[in-house]
């Protein structure tokens, strides 16, 4: 557990109460801490840390035998990863036999499980009282980066392209750019996370830039930006968010294809199916 977390624990009572709570009362605890605890943390953190620069983390590309952009479900790692191992230790896990034809909820229950990080955005999206879109963009706004790290915004708005509104889709593929600029309107902060994970002297490649100014002055801006804002960098393990929780949003707004995804034919099946056997060889 980190000081963080632990710190929080302590706040509410410990860890017997914690997992007594309902949903509202650790969204809650969710909210409070984010605000309360998080900011304090990541301005000392800003200002006494050592960060890397973008030639150090280059300089590891070469002493790792995996690449920082593949898909977490492909290697022993945990998807949220600021500083990476020098060589990934330990194999990967036995992944669940899935159903034959698949839903999301599927796919959180046997593919991207805890997905703590998604299930704690989106309560959080929740609990302040975000549309239901905008919860299920949060739900699902990381979820590329099971299949693919690198890019996961694009990769995984293609992914819910076909069962989702177009306006869930913009949220989730734009926040990718989005994140990296800061909106003091809104209280969104360049992330602490991202000097050791991209360097401190990072700059965003041009594409990224032109996400951005395209996002920025397009009607649906606080669509993606609602996802950053909702974006938990620091979260809490201890803090579970059920999936459950979700499950009448995502009936409402996210077309589950009744063979299954993977096997609807739809022009990202193969995509899901990937995801269903990470095994296969070729
Ligand atoms: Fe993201
Ligand atoms: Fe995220």
């Amino acid at each position: 557990m980190t000081e963080t977390a632990r710190e929080l624990m302590r706040a509410l009572g410990g860890k017997a109460k914690v997992a007594a709570m309902s949903h509202e009362q650790r969204a809650d605890a969710l909210e409070d801490f984010d605000i309360s605890k998080l900011d304090a943390a990541s301005e000392t953190l800003r200002e006494t840390h050592e960060w890397p620069t973008v030639a150090e983390l280059d300089a590891r590309v070469d002493q790792r035998g995996y690449r920082r952009g593949v898909g977490s479900l492909f290697r022993n790692s945990s998807y949220r990863e600021a500083v990476d191992p020098p060589l990934p230790e330990g194999k990967v896990k036995r992944l669940k036999k899935m159903p034959e034809a698949p839903t999301l909820l599927d796919f959180f229950d046997a593919r991207f499980a805890p997905s703590a990080h998604l299930l704690q955005s989106a309560a959080l999206a929740n609990r302040r009282g975000a549309a239901e879109e905008t919860v299920l963009a949060c739900l699902l706004h990381d979820m590329g980066g099971y299949l693919m790290k690198s890019d996961h915004g694009y990769w995984g708005a293609q992914l819910i392209e076909p069962y989702v509104s177009e306006k869930v889709t913009f949220a989730v593929r734009q926040h990718q750019a989005l994140r990296f600029f800061a909106d003091p309107a809104t209280g969104y902060e360049y992330p602490v996370r991202y000097y050791e994970a991209f360097g401190f002297d990072y700059v965003p490649p041009p594409y990224i830039q032109a996400a951005y100014d395209y996002t920025r002055n397009h009607k649906w801006y606080m669509e993606a930006r609602l996802v950053t804002m909702n974006d938990l960098y620091t979260f809490n393990p201890d803090i579970k968010i059920d999936i459950d929780e979700f499950r009448e949003i995502v009936g409402r707004h996210f077309k589950q294809p009744k063979e299954g995804l993977g096997y609807d034919n739809s022009p990202v099946a193969h995509m899901w199916r990937t995801m269903i056997n990470p095994d296969a060889p070729l």
